[in-house]
């Protein structure tokens, strides 16, 4: 395929001289030559234009004029300053204002070279551009996914929990009937312990699949974030003996059911690794509401880690965390070192479409 080279050039003669030098240094490119902003446009919106070389000096426009154009129609195209003048200001100038070369009337041999050089230049600025493009299309992608398989879980996990409510739970609640009537007719001394003993193990697979219908389909869902974040602490603090304390600043969140999920399954999963990793003795966490965020932090007093080694093994448990934060405008933080225990921060915008403030970098 041909270049198709732009010429900013009022002069006739220097637009000859251009092109025979081209063509000596064996490029025979198609050119077009155009004397101010409007030829420009005309031109980019006939053909395709591969490089633009400018005359810096032309009567109603500049260089820099010409420059500024071309990249706002391409921001990657070469583009080359040609001047009459030998100014090295001007040369310093033009690159800072975007152009690839800056080459000299009377040296006009460097031309070829210099086209050469600058479209080598532009293709690497464009597959650059365009890597960075495909990079944040495929994490769009990403973050599209796995939101979608998030709330995927949680559909699933909900129609888990009714079905076991449903089947199972009505099942036990008729078997608890059943019994207190069999404990009423039957007479024998002798099977009173065994109905006792079939009491307790009903009241106690009641206890089980209540415990199973919630870890399903968290309170939160019903009884709103806090009492459900409470439920949870109780919880683990019961059956891991793990001191922990829970503080919200607020009794009500004004929150999205799908963020406030988002944050008990971070709960969830930061209270879970203590318990498999953490070897603490206390956790503090914590609940609130601070300009346009809600922060949850969960901190423990174990031996810690070092998030380095995160990049080495990566589990699901943090990745999750940073990618929920991310999906939802959010941010999240882990931080720990060996000896001194680890801080979970997860902060996320309570509703849709209020994005969270830019934190500062540190
Ligand atoms: N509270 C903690 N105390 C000490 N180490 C921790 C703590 N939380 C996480 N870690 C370390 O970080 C690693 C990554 O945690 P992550 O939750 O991502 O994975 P995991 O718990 O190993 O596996 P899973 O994918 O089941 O969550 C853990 O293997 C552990 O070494
Ligand atoms: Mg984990």
């Amino acid at each position: 395929m041909p270049l198709n080279i732009l010429v900013v050039e009022d002069s006739e003669l220097d637009y000859e001289l251009l092109v025979a030098t081209l063509s000596r240094e064996g490029l025979r490119p198609s050119t077009t030559r155009v004397e101010d902003e409007t030829g420009m446009r005309d031109a980019f919106a006939k053909a395709r234009v591969d490089a633009v070389i400018t005359d810096h000096n032309l009567p109603r426009f500049d260089s820099f004029a010409s420059l500024k154009v071309a990249k706002s129609i391409d921001a990657d195209i070469p583009v080359i300053v040609l001047s009459g003048e030998m100014s090295e200001d001007l040369a310093v100038a033009s690159l800072h204002a975007g152009a690839d070369d800056f080459v000299l009337k009377t040296r006009m041999f460097r031309i070829a070279a210099a086209l050469q050089q600058s479209l080598k230049a532009a293709g690497a600025r464009r597959d650059a551009r365009n890597a960075v493009a495909a990079l944040a299309q495929s994490e769009a992608k990403l973050h599209a996914l796995t939101q979608h398989l998030e709330s995927a879980k949680e559909d699933e996990r909900r129609a888990i929990a009714q079905e076991i409510h449903d089947d199972i739970g009505g099942a036990l609640t008729a078997l608890k009937f059943e019994l207190v009537r069999l404990k009423r007719t039957v007479r024998d001394a002798g099977a009173q312990p065994h109905l006792d003993s079939i009491s307790q193990l009903l009241e106690s697979a009641v206890v089980a699949s209540h415990r199973i219908q919630h870890a399903l389909r968290p309170a939160v869902l019903d009884a709103g974030l806090v009492p459900a974040l409470e439920w949870l602490a109780r919880g683990f603090g019961e059956r891991s003996g793990i001191q922990i304390d829970f503080q919200a600043n607020r009794d009500e969140f004004e929150i999205a059911p799908d963020r406030a999920a988002a944050l008990y399954r971070v709960a969830q999963e930061a209270l879970t690794n203590i318990r498999k990793h953490a070897n603490a003795t206390h956790v503090h966490m914590q609940l609130f509401a601070l300009g346009n965020e809600v922060t949850l932090e969960v901190q423990d007093d174990g031996h810690g880690f070092d998030p380095a080694s995160l990049q080495v093994t990566p589990g699901f448990g943090v990745n999750g965390m940073m990618e929920r934060a991310r999906g939802l405008g959010g941010w999240s933080e882990v931080s720990s070192s060996p000896g001194r225990g680890t801080t979970v921060m997860f902060s996320i915008p309570p509703l849709l479409g209020q994005p969270a403030i830019e934190r500062e970098a540190e």
